[in-house]
């Protein structure tokens, strides 16, 4: 058989012996409805799709890779699709801005529009680019251009040896956040050499990192908090201005980026729409772009200049935990190695974030083996409805983050904040009711955070800390305290997410959720 491998979101509509699967955006909707309508066809919705089967009908003449092409020259937009028509067994399928991969089996090919998806069935792979049309059977595959001359592609094999199975853990989204101290060696191993930072495929020279005057870090949900540790990391190791902006506010206020600029663009699939469209206007500014990705071969890895891959293996909850840590970890490598090259920190420094950095696997794994204290904090606070995550430097990203895991798994209404930032209006909405989750690792902010939660605190709110071991002040103002082993403050980040991680699996669970698809969520959005 040959198969369209259905992603999540995948669209399917028939019509006259045409079967359609979509995937994306139509731009031009407006005027492909009217054409249809002149044309006689009646719309009974309002989806794309529709659409697609329509056209792909009315130009049809016997041949449809031909209708395909045609249609795609109409279609303007992000978008993927996938058409079979009853009188031949083929399916033709095509893209544009959008990902369209095809799977090589034995005697049996798929089509999918995210690697991922294609993975429990085969690792033998091939990119279509915009505009090429597929046409699979069975047994051949044949790849042609927007012109109509056969291509030739390349065929890869997917590295991951990430299974697709929940192995011993009862969610993908357990398994992940265990799989965070393997990650952390993987990535380490082979990047340091005589306590110098190298990154695979990237040749930077001083001339290059000199030439950089400022960077911009853009990036869509978790990964933009990972932009936002970013900011400190570099700005701290490289002495220039780190902006960090959400990609889809990016392209549409005239970013003053220029060639004098490095764009880090982060994103695990690296097939975000907001995001590659963020890098595509950096790009036509003549900004350098990095990607940060997890992703092989994704288009926003293809169209950058440079990438960092973090090596998580596929994340399949939708709620992203290793692939968080692991951009962290990809930034302070990245950090230490263009500072290496710049000149920008000093061997001691290197010297000292390294040794903690080393200490990572290690120190994840001890968090870990404390989980059944998640259960008994989560079983006390699940029917909960309202969190505030506050915490002050970098112990903020991570509020934002801690409550963004809370708040797309277990449906409770989370907020991260700046701690020094609450009281200047949310402060008038905590109550008896309300669960304060407070950060108290930054020792440099520590005093300030303690007194923000002490306000808290007087207005009846219940206060769940997160502190370092040994730290006993807290615990004379906080309702539960969950410590975590001492670790230097500037890597500290990597580690502090993980408490956070675990509460909100566990609350979900608590409260029985779907945990690894959460309602209305999707593991990666290609459209704007
Ligand atoms: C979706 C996912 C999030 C993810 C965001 C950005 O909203 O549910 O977990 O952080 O997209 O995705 P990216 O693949 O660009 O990191």
């Amino acid at each position: 058989m040959n198969g369209i491998v259905e992603c999540k979101g995948l669209e399917k509509f028939e019509h006259r012996g045409f079967k359609v699967l979509y995937k994306g955006s139509i731009e031009n909707k407006q005027e492909l409805r009217d054409w249809l309508l002149e044309e006689g066809y009646t719309l009974n919705g309002e989806k794309d799709i529709e659409l697609v089967a329509y056209i792909i009908d009315y130009l049809y003449n016997g041949n449809l890779t031909e209708a395909t092409r045609k249609a795609q020259r109409k279609i303007k937009g992000s978008y993927g699709f996938a058409i079979t028509n009853a009188s031949k067994a083929e399916v033709v399928a095509t893209s544009n801005n959008h990902p369209l991969v095809i799977g090589l089996g034995d005697k049996q090919n798929f089509i999918a529009f995210d690697l991922s998806s294609l993975l429990s069935y085969t690792k033998k792979c091939c990119l279509i680019n915009n505009g090429e049309i597929c046409i699979l059977t069975p047994e051949n595959i044949v790849i042609v251009s927007p012109t109509g001359e056969v291509i030739n592609k390349e065929e890869f094999q997917v590295s991951w040896d990430g299974t697709m199975d929940k192995g011993k853990f009862e969610h993908f989204m357990l398994k992940e956040i265990y799989e965070q101290p393997d990650g952390f060696k993987t990535n380490l191993s082979g990047r340091i050499k005589n306590n110098k930072v190298k990154i695979e495929g990237l040749e930077l020279t001083l001339e290059i990192v000199k030439s950089w005057k400022k960077i911009a870090i853009v990036a869509c949900g978790t990964s933009y908090h990972a932009g936002l540790i970013g900011k400190g990391v570099f700005e701290n190791l490289l002495h220039i201005p780190v902006e960090v902006e959400i990609a889809s506010e990016f392209s549409y206020r005239a970013p003053l980026v220029d060639e004098e600029t490095l764009v880090i663009v982060i994103s695990q699939s690296g097939e975000t729409a907001d995001t590659l469209v963020a890098l595509r206007e950096a790009k036509k500014k003549g900004a350098s772009v990095l990607a940060i990705t997890n992703t092989l071969n994704s288009t926003i890895n293809r169209e950058a200049d440079y990438g960092v891959y973090i090596w998580s293996g596929p994340e399949i909850a939708i709620a992203s935990t290793k692939a968080f840590t692991m951009m962290l970890l990809a930034e302070y490598l990245l950090g230490i190695y263009l500072g290496q090259i710049k000149g920008s920190i000093s061997e001691e420094k290197a010297n000292m974030l390294l040794e903690n950095i080393y200490k990572l696997p290690e120190t994840a794994s001890k968090i870990l083996a404390e989980a059944t204290q998640y259960q008994k904090i989560a079983e006390k606070y699940y029917q909960k409805e309202n969190a505030f995550f506050i915490g002050r430097g970098f112990d903020w990203p991570i509020s934002l983050e801690g409550a963004l895991k809370l708040k797309e798994t277990s449906y409770i209404h989370a907020e991260g904040y700046a701690a020094g930032e609450f009281k200047h209006g949310s402060l008038a909405l905590v109550t008896e009711e309300t669960l304060m989750v407070a950060l108290c690792v930054q020792q440099s902010t520590y005093e300030k955070t303690l007194a923000n939660v002490k306000e808290c605190k007087a207005r009846g709110a219940q206060i769940l800390a997160l502190a370092l071991e040994g730290d006993k002040e807290v615990a004379k103002i906080a309702d539960d305290v969950i410590y975590i082993p001492r670790i230097n403050n500037f890597v500290a980040p990597i580690l502090t997410v993980i408490p956070l991680q675990l509460l909100a699996y566990y609350i979900s669970k608590a409260r029985g959720c779907s945990i690894d698809q959460p309602r209305n969520l999707v593991k990666s959005i290609v459209i704007e």
